[in-house]
């Protein structure tokens, strides 16, 4: 079982349009694909049209008093479940202890769901907390959309330099471009030449693109709605990019 976090810092930057195509395409190449959404807000929670409130207590949960098959919801989609974003995680950094993220605490957690799944994609909130080192620490790769802009740069190196702080780290970070505009200059600029700190971005870009704002709308992936777009096919190809340099998904 392989997991995949997609994060970063900066909110707003196409983190939960990432996870909910991604997870979707997943199912698509034949796999079983668990979303895990820990971000409170719940947006893919809501794209995928799942219960967000949970029987359970996280705080039960992290105390592992509760086993996390308790809280797996099934979706419309074969080969998709979700763990749904419950509007107590908000209070998730508060009951994470110090040491969690060092003894794997999250990785323990899904132990039990290692026969079942292929894959777990994990929504990520923006914040650089407790919460986001426990996710670091059971992370195969970390996925991270930027957009070409210098706050947004000015996160990853953040990212990046809290990274090499940590004991427990993802195997693979692989940062790539997301809602990019060619008419805007930085973003023309920064796609032919990545600044220096920038370390090896995806080829695939994610375009900044109106058919992915229509996810709301139809509360589904982009594939389901506009196959033929070429945001749509940016995203096949990003799924196709990640899975060769994960190298392990199988
Ligand atoms: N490629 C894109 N083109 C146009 N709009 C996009 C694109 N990707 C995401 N968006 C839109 O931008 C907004 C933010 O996207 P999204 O929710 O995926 O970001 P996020 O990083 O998960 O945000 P948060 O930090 O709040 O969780 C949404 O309204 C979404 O529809
Ligand atoms: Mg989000």
């Amino acid at each position: 079982m392989r997991i995949w976090s997609v994060y970063n810092l900066k909110g707003g930057v196409g983190k939960t349009a990432t996870a909910v195509n991604l997870a979707y395409l997943a199912t698509q190449a034949g796999y079983q694909v668990l979303l895990w959404d820990l971000d409170p807000q719940g947006a893919s929670t809501w794209y995928f049209r799942a219960k967000p409130k949970l029987s359970i207590k996280a705080k039960h949960l992290v105390a592992e008093k509760e086993a996390i098959g308790q809280v797996i919801r099934s979706t419309v989609h074969e080969g998709l479940d979700i763990i749904p974003a419950d509007f107590a995680y908000r209070n998730l950094d508060v009951m994470l202890k110090k040491g969690d993220a060092d003894v794997g605490l999250f990785r323990r957690l899904l132990q039990p769901c290692d026969e079942m799944y292929s894959l777990v994609i994990v929504d990520c909130p923006p914040s650089l907390s407790r919460l986001a080192e426990t996710i670091f620490a059971m992370t195969n790769t970390l996925i991270m959309p930027i957009i070409p802009s210098h706050l947004s740069l000015r996160a990853y190196e953040q990212v990046v330099q809290r990274l090499k702080k940590l004991d427990k780290h993802p195997d693979t970070v692989l940062p790539f471009y997301s809602m990019v505009d060619m008419r805007r200059r930085l973003h023309k600029e920064w796609l032919a030449s990545p600044p220096p700190s920038l370390k090896k971005p995806l080829r695939t870009v994610i375009p900044y693109s109106a058919v992915v704002e229509k996810m709301g709308e139809y509360r589904a992936p982009v594939q389901m709605y506009a196959p033929g777009t070429p945001v749509a096919e940016a995203y096949r190809r990003l799924w196709k990019e990640i899975v060769k340099r994960d190298g392990e998904l199988n």
